[in-house]
């Protein structure tokens, strides 16, 4: 796909992603996740893939609007190191953002859906994926192949207006 059709035909899909993603399609979004730019270059992220069903059953209850985790066909979880104070959670968040963003451009540009999650039990995240103490699991992006409508460019995304939230030259 053309960079601008993924970045027009991703959205979150929930439904139905458990056709298995090739293991060289899985690595490439991976790779894109890994080359995310970050602040002072910092890397400040460790992702765990997850594609055994059973995990992701479990996984899918860290938070209450995670269901769509147990039907993914893989899950990456974004593990980060807890912030000391303010600007480090700040920089962190944005830093993690982008590397959302990356996952979710590469899977589209294969064709594979992609959907967000936050995790609130810690204690379960942490049982499942085994990460450091000093570690938390910060967001869940998961993966699939869209069993309802293959991923094309929307021509109406719900959104502002551009002319609403673009200003030129001043506000
Ligand atoms: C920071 C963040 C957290 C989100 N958390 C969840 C979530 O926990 N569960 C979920 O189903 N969707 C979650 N979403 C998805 C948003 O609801 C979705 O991106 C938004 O409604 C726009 O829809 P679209 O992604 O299809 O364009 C999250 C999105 C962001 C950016």
């Amino acid at each position: 796909m053309e960079t601008w059709d993924a970045i027009r035909s991703r959205r979150n899909v929930r439904n139905d992603q458990e056709q298995a993603i090739a293991p060289e399609d899985l690595d490439q979004i991976l790779e894109a996740a890994r080359r995310t730019p970050s602040a002072g270059n910092q890397q400040p992220w460790d992702f765990v893939v997850c594609t055994d069903p059973e995990q992701l059953a479990q996984l899918a209850k860290v938070w209450r609007a995670a269901g769509h985790v147990a039907r993914s066909a893989a899950t990456i979880a974004l593990i980060a190191p807890n912030p000391d104070d303010a600007r480090s959670r700040e920089l962190l968040q944005y830093d993690l953002g982008q590397a959302t963003m990356s996952i979710m451009l590469a899977a589209a540009d294969l064709g594979i859906g992609s959907a967000h999650s936050a995790v609130s039990d810690q204690e379960l995240a942490r049982r499942l994926l085994a990460f450091p103490e000093d570690r938390f699991c910060a967001w869940l992006v998961s993966l699939g192949t869209p069993g309802d409508r293959t991923l094309r460019p929307i021509a109406r995304p719900n959104r502002r207006p551009f002319e609403d939230v673009v200003h030129r030259g001043r506000w």
